[in-house]
């Protein structure tokens, strides 16, 4: 068996640290697992029995090309997640879907490219700490932290991102992150594996993050029951198990609250938490048979 670990040509020798020990804990499998570079027209697709989309962090900007290559690959081979799932967690739009189902979600406006009069400084968190960021986005790039003064420098960047025909989604800045962190709940098949506590990334004043993705500090955490149970609610939202999901919370000041539901590309964390890079090979394995 041979599977591809699908993955963007900026990350240095192709796979970051977990990628290395998923390679190894499937190889000790017999599934001999390697890196390819999403949009390298030479990757031959259909010779994978499984395609597994693992650092592809480089399509925020061109999430048609994307869509277009998955929807491609799983034509000829099996693509985890799923094409569909693809779609719908590379755009946060689908955050306003989770709210609507009663879901706590951080509290969040969309607002839409195309429209010569879209006022960017009209939306409902102008006059208190806010973030700006496009609605299609990873890694922190283009996400933008605004003071309650900052109404110049936050309707600069939403008229930039709406300019270049991005989407933008709007949040009130949850500031307990800045003591309590964020909280990444790992789920292996569809059920809850690990959780790792996330530093807050946006620094106040800070500007826009260079590079590929902004650097993390994490460390292993055991979740809250109240992020247990709404991490198992969003997991029984998806309509059939994942291969592997990531459900990141930030605290609200009621509870936890949605921030981000990440099928496509997240990193698992597995070299924090002990047996999650083998829970995760075997379930891979799982759908090779
Ligand atoms: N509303 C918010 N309140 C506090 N911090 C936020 C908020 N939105 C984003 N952040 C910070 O920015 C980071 C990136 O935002 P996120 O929504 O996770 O987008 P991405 O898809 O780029 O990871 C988060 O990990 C968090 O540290
Ligand atoms: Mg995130």
């Amino acid at each position: 068996m041979r599977i591809a670990l699908a993955t963007c040509r900026e990350v240095p020798g192709l796979l970051d640290d977990e990628g290395r020990l998923l390679e190894d804990r499937l190889r000790a499998r017999g599934v001999e697992a390697e890196p390819a570079v999403w949009d390298d027209a030479d990757v031959a697709w259909s010779a994978f029995d499984l395609v597994l989309v693992r650092s592809t962090w480089d399509y925020p900007t061109r999430h048609r090309e994307f869509l277009a290559w998955a929807d491609a690959v799983e034509r000829v081979s099996a693509l985890h997640n799923p094409a569909s799932v693809l779609a719908w967690t590379t755009d946060k739009h689908y955050l306003l879907e989770l709210a609507g189902t009663g879901l706590p979600v951080v509290p969040s406006a969309v607002l839409e490219p195309g429209s010569d009069d879209t006022d960017p400084a009209a939306h409902p968190y102008v006059g208190v700490e806010h973030v700006v960021k496009p609605c299609v986005s990873a890694g922190s790039k283009d996400t933008l932290r605004c003071g309650p003064g900052e109404s110049g420098r936050s309707a600069a960047h939403v008229r930039a991102l709406l300019d270049a025909g991005r989407p933008v989604l709007v949040q009130p800045y949850l500031a307990a992150v800045d003591e309590v962190g964020e909280t990444a709940v790992v789920a292996i098949d569809g059920a809850p594996s690990h959780a790792v506590r996330k530093g807050a990334l946006l620094a106040s004043g800070g500007g826009l993050v260079e590079g590929l993705f902004a650097p993390e500090d994490i460390s292993a955490r055991e979740p809250s029951p109240a992020e247990t149970a709404v991490a198992a609610h969003v997991l029984e939202h998806l309509a059939t198990p994942m291969l592997y999901a990531r459900i990141d919370l930030l605290p609200g000041p009621e509870g936890p609250q949605v921030l981000e539901v990440e099928l496509a590309e997240p990193s698992l964390f597995l070299e924090h938490a002990p047996g999650a890079a083998d829970r995760l090979a075997d379930a891979v394995v799982r759908r090779l048979r």
